[in-house]
């Protein structure tokens, strides 16, 4: 492990307009820089950079972070590997940690399973290259199927000797070891001895990220009933199923450019779509995506598709994985291969044009799709069909991201079309799907609001209909981190004569109150965390919080900084003379913000005591629920009237 020390000293050293302006064309433009951002095509740049904060972010995509996650994010490197990059380009020594020696023997059995692996590989291209065997049983079986000899290579496809154990026997005499041997699964005990466990059998090795040999999939050349077509290599300390995707080393450039990743089943469909030109393509090996293979899509693309022959067995669990990619935010289409084709067997039959052109044509949306088959299953039995509403409305509810508010609308809107119900009804039913998971995470946030109407209602009703109440979450979700962002940004400065911002804040958001007041349990954390460093002396800004050891710490800081404080040059031409900004008027965003909390809780009192009343048995205890009502009502109203100056959008 690089040492916490080195780490500070990377940090330190960073100047995020030098990294970023490696890879980006940087202006500067007032305090911020400018360019295009490298993460989507645009025209006009919308892409900042602040140096100051040490973040960037576009306002084009969405996509925000600091100097490290931006390499991360561009390079595709890993954390470590992110530091290791900066620490050569600053000329800093790292100074590694002492590891465990659990994890030393790990990381060194790790090491010499690669070391295998990699042996092995070399051992496989050269007999199926320069061995009679080789050549003239696996190699022209592949020509056969139409592979290209620099696609055989660029896989590095390989083959096992069928004698018994002519790897076992080379690897030995290399001195490998022989319970590491064991492990890869390249070899078995067969009585007492080692024993070649993919004889005569094409081997595809399977890369991680970086290129590196994680295990080999051995597929027979003749088939035969008895043995399977398949061997994989079993699980071990670097080859974790759940976590690879077969062709995610050769494809990930082109996922990332093409914004898109296709999933197909097989080795076979991999590397004949690749030969095909169509590169943006990884295989599950036909199982259900986890969700560690998601995570692997989405660091490169929101969008995944997946491209399946429609009467495989294969298909219902790949559908099963599919839900999972929908509740992770993947945008998630399906294109069927017909007639008992695959994606290996579709493209050499129709070439590459025709089949880009039939992927583009036959993309279906997987919610759709599911809603088709569904509809067809149930054709005219009512109580079906309400199932099956019922039953994609809780799909669409998983989408319950803020980010992705429109495309759930956009489904609500296509759904209902197909569905023919009302909008607004389809709306309501996925709301208070919604609402409930919600309630269920955390039964204070809004208790639903179906209470007496007992209680006269003083001057203004309110009724919250399903509809506002997204833009609600939304709204409460700005104000609270409007708070952190008022803590962080205008914390040192003054508020009277006596207190600065940060006294006056943390007085109004005391400890006590803080996880009344905000729901999302990160910004509480940051609160506190601050309220800490604040009473120790120390003066927190947002560069403390910049490199927190605590992800979703870091990340949220960085969501939640406004890098644009300066008005556009553009604007200060049009509008002649005095423009106030947000750092003019921070005393009045603060008193919004904090009042629009304080209504929001005076408004669940209000629900709670509501449900009280409900409650209540005898006329004492209503009336003391009527009086705190009336009381809540009025602080209510006061509330409102000051709310209001400032509006997140
Ligand atoms: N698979 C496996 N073990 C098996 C059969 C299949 O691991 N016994 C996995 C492999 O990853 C394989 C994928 O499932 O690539 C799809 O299987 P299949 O369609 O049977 O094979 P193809 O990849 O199409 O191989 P080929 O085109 O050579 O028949
Ligand atoms: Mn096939």
């Amino acid at each position: 492990m690089i040492s916490q020390e080195s780490i500070q000293e990377i940090q330190r050293r960073i100047d995020i307009i030098d990294i970023i302006g490696t890879f980006v064309k940087l202006k500067k433009r007032g305090a911020n820089y400018l360019g295009n951002c490298p993460f989507h095509n645009e025209k006009t740049p919308s892409f900042t950079v602040s140096p100051s904060k040490e973040i960037y972010k576009c306002f084009g995509c969405g996509k925000s972070g600091n100097t490290i996650g931006f390499l991360m994010d561009h390079e595709k490197y890993s954390y470590v590997e992110t530091l290791r990059w900066l620490a050569e380009r600053y000329n800093i020594d790292l100074k590694e940690t002492e590891t465990s020696p659990e994890f030393k023997a790990l990381q060194h059995t790790a090491d010499s399973l690669f070391a295998i692996n990699h042996f092995a590989r070399d051992f496989f291209t050269n007999t199926l290259f320069n061995s009679d065997e080789g050549t003239d049983i696996a190699l022209s079986y592949l020509r056969e199927r139409g592979f290209r000899e620099e696609t055989i290579k660029k896989f590095q496809l390989g083959f096992n000797p069928s004698s018994k154990n002519e790897f076992a026997n080379t690897a030995i005499s290399h001195q490998f070891n022989k319970e590491l041997l064991l492990k890869t699964g390249i070899v078995v005990n067969r009585d007492d001895k080692l024993t070649d466990n993919y004889r005569g059998r094409i081997i595809f090795p399977i890369h991680n990220l970086s290129g590196k040999i994680l295990g080999f999939g051995a597929r027979v050349i003749k088939s035969n009933d008895r043995a399977p077509k398949y061997i994989n290599t079993p699980e071990n300390e670097i080859y974790v199923k759940s976590k690879l995707l077969y062709g995610s080393y050769f494809a990930r450039t082109a996922i990332d450019k093409a914004n898109e990743c296709l999933l197909v089943e097989g080795y076979t469909d991999v590397i004949s779509l690749h030969q095909a030109g169509i590169e943006n393509v990884v295989a599950s090996g036909g199982t259900s995506l986890t969700t560690d293979q998601i995570r692997l899509i989405k660091k490169y693309t929101h969008n995944l598709t997946i491209v399946y022959d429609g009467d495989n067995a294969g298909i219902k669990a790949a559908l099963r994985g599919l839900d999972l990619a929908v509740e992770e935010g993947l945008n998630v289409n399906l294109v069927l291969i017909p007639d008992k084709e695959d994606p290996d067997s579709f493209v050499n039959k129709i070439g590459a044009a025709a089949f880009t052109d039939f992927i583009k044509k036959q993309k279906k949306d997987f919610i759709l799709f599911q809603l088709e088959i569904a509809l067809k299953e149930s054709e005219d039995d009512s109580t079906k069909k309400s199932a099956v509403v019922n039953q994609i409305a809780e799909t669409i509810s998983k989408i319950n991201k803020t980010e992705d508010f429109t495309r759930r609308q956009d489904y609500i809107k296509k759904v209902s079309e197909i569905l023919k119900v009302e909008e607004s009804g389809f709306n309501a039913l996925v709301n208070k799907l919604i609402r409930e998971k919600i309630n269920k995470q955390d039964a204070r946030f809004f208790p639903p609001n179906n209470v007496s109407q007992a209680i006269p209602e003083p001057n203004q009703t309110e009724n919250e209909n399903t509809g506002a109440y997204h833009e609600l979450i939304q709204k409460d979700e700005l104000h609270e981190q409007a708070v952190v962002r008022n803590l962080i940004e205008f914390g040192l400065k003054e508020w009277d004569e006596n207190l600065k911002v940060a006294d006056y804040l943390l007085s109004q958001i005391d400890e006590s109150d803080l996880s009344e007041l905000l729901d999302n349990k990160t910004l509480v954390d940051i609160i506190n965390i601050y309220r800490d460093w604040y009473r120790k002396g120390k003066e927190p800004t947002e560069k403390n919080f910049l490199y927190h050891e605590n992800n979703e710490i870091k990340n949220l800081i960085i969501k939640i900084m406004d890098v644009q404080t300066e008005i556009s040059p553009r604007w200060k031409d049009h509008y002649e003379g005095y423009i106030a900004t947000r750092e003019d008027l921070y005393k009045e965003e603060i008193i919004s913000t904090l009042t629009y909390l304080q209504l929001r809780k005076v408004k669940r009192l209000i629900a709670d005591n509501q449900a009280e009343l409900e409650k209540a048995s005898n006329p004492e205890e209503q009336l003391i629920c009527i009086e705190t009502h009336q009381h809540l009502k009025l602080l209510e109203i006061e509330l409102t009237k000051r709310a209001g100056t400032v509006i997140y959008k």
